[in-house]
């Protein structure tokens, strides 16, 4: 019997053998592999080579959507999109990618400000201009990119400082120590280098203001909770916490639950988020979240302005900053239903 077993075996050997090559040849896109979502090449098409940061957000599936729905076949384009999964070498090598595609324009959203001088170097050698999203790079070239969209952060800093102030002024809280917290996002990113740079710019201005920590939050959920449960832990005294994007917030909300105390308008924690997400802005309306500073994703239709000025021929400026508000329960509903254009 063994030896029967033995011998079929060896003479499934190949059609095993047969079979493992076809399960590797279709297994699904690595982390940085470049996914097309459009196949069929057309001339006329204008390809567009777009390399996003990851999904770690709710901002983020945003800010993807609002790209995939201007590069449409519809209007006109073949894009090739890449997911960088949290990596700045995965968009290092999916610019290559689009640079050997030949692509006519890349689109890079960065994850963090710093390290792109030599690939931006090569794509400008390859002729191909680069249209930076949502976050900036730091480069001594600053020809390396055509243009760059997206938020004012230092300014969302600010605009949480100031609310703060203002708050603590009508709760007759000024002279009294005030104990904050942050949440800090990606290490080196600009969101999370501007917001931190404004909020700490007005908190220098107050006497009574007494940041205990800034704990890295990485931008998700899962670790905005756990850092906010180690700071319950730390300090029982946590008066604000500013939590620099609504997922985190979520997560520190939960923790703060956990934790038996309560956030918001009514609550024991001012709480303090960026982004505006719709569950934010609901948090913000039922009084669990104090403020949400809007960051706004919807950049894709600009970005595919400034590459349809670009084909027209036209100058394009070198910055063009998303228009963006502030949430608090007061103001809300109002809010909502405003629209507004883009400033150079
Ligand atoms: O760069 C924008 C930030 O990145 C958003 O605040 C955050 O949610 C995202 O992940």
């Amino acid at each position: 019997m063994r030896q029967f077993i033995r011998k079929n075996i060896w003479a499934a050997a190949p059609v095993l053998f047969v079979l493992i090559a076809i399960l590797l040849m279709g297994n699904p896109l690595q982390a940085g592999d470049v996914q097309e979502s459009q196949t069929d090449k057309d001339d006329n098409l204008i390809v567009v080579g777009v390399s996003q940061v990851g999904s770690e957000s709710v901002w983020r599936t945003a800010h993807t959507q609002s790209v995939q729905d201007a590069f449409t076949r519809a209007n006109g384009y073949m894009l090739i999109f890449d997911n960088a999964r949290q990596k700045q070498a995965n968009q290092i090598k999916a610019i290559r990618s689009f640079i050997s595609q030949q692509v006519d324009y890349i689109v890079l959203s960065p994850i963090e400000e710093t390290g792109w001088d030599t690939v931006l170097q090569e794509a400008k050698d390859a002729g191909i201009p680069v249209i930076l999203m949502d976050r900036m790079v730091s480069v001594n070239d600053p020809s390396l990119y055509t243009a760059w969209v997206g938020s004012d952060f230092v300014r969302e800093g600010q605009d949480a400082g100031y609310w703060l102030e203002d708050y603590l002024k009508k709760q007759g809280k000024e002279q009294e120590e005030v104990n904050i917290v942050v949440l800090k996002g990606t290490k080196g990113a600009s969101a999370t280098i501007g917001r931190t740079k404004g909020f700490n710019q007005v908190a220098r201005l107050q006497h009574n203001w007494n940041i205990l920590k800034q704990a890295d939050g990485e931008f998700t959920t899962a670790k905005g909770k756990e850092e906010m449960a180690r700071l319950l832990e730390l300090y029982d005294d946590i008066d604000v916490v500013v939590s620099q994007n609504d997922d985190m917030t979520f997560g520190a909300l939960e923790a703060i639950r956990e934790a038996g105390k309560t956030a918001g308008v009514n609550g024991d924690i001012t709480v303090i988020s960026f982004d505006a997400v719709d569950a934010g802005v609901e948090l913000v309306r039922n009084g669990e979240i104090n403020i949400d500073v809007q960051c706004n994703p919807d950049q894709g239709k600009y970005v595919e302005q400034i590459i349809q000025d670009i084909q027209a021929g036209k100058e394009v400026e070198k910055a063009y900053y998303v228009p963006e508000r502030v949430y608090t329960q007061e103001n809300v509903e109002e809010e909502e239903n405003v629209t507004e254009g883009i400033s150079g």
